[in-house]
């Protein structure tokens, strides 16, 4: 089954009770945590891409409901509240905290770019990217031209594990498909 969660569809524990997160260092050290069939499939992906040119990497996965909280207080800070409710989700209403969900950072002339700006810049292996995600059980959860539907500007980044339907899913947002 698909979870959707987002401002209208809030997550509860419940949902991913019986769910197996896996561990796992990044480029950077840091321990993230990825629900275990999405990792597995993260894994296969970042494969194939590599063979391409493009490296990957997973810069965030699962978050808790606190660590969405501090996500948000963080982007408060920095860019005010306004601009900060845009591009973050309330804790509750992130799909991160299904653990399906990664946030991917790009390695480009030797450097690992992780900050927005610069992987707004970063549209041509974006591009690459994003027309393979479904070959693997992913699918953009963010493009361009949907945020009335999902909620939330274009982010190249953010991907999300749904599994076979990814194939099927189309140019369809994940709200308009589950309809
Ligand atoms: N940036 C996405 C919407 C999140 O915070 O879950
Ligand atoms: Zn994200």
């Amino acid at each position: 089954m698909i979870l959707l969660v987002n401002k209208n569809h809030l997550f509860n524990e419940e949902m991913i009770k019986d769910w197996h997160m896996v561990e796992y260092e990044n480029f950077a050290l840091k321990i993230v945590y990825v629900e275990e069939e999405t990792f597995r499939h993260f894994e296969m992906l970042k494969a194939h891409l590599k063979i391409d040119g493009i490296e990957i990497d997973i810069d965030d996965a699962y978050r808790s409901l606190e660590a969405q909280e501090n996500l948000f207080l963080s982007f408060m800070k920095k860019y005010g509240i306004d601009e900060a409710e845009k591009i973050v989700a309330m804790p509750g209403t992130s799909e991160h905290h299904t653990g399906q969900a990664i946030d991917l950072v790009l390695k480009k002339d030797g450097k690992w770019l992780v900050e927005n700006e610069d992987l707004y810049k970063c549209e041509e292996e974006f591009k690459k990217i994003h027309k393979d995600l479904k070959y693997f059980g992913f699918i953009l959860r963010y493009p361009k031209g949907k945020e009335n539907i999902t909620g939330y500007p274009y982010e190249p980044w953010h991907i999300r594990y749904i599994g076979d339907d990814a194939s099927l899913i189309g140019d369809l947002t994940l709200e308009e498909y589950l309809k």
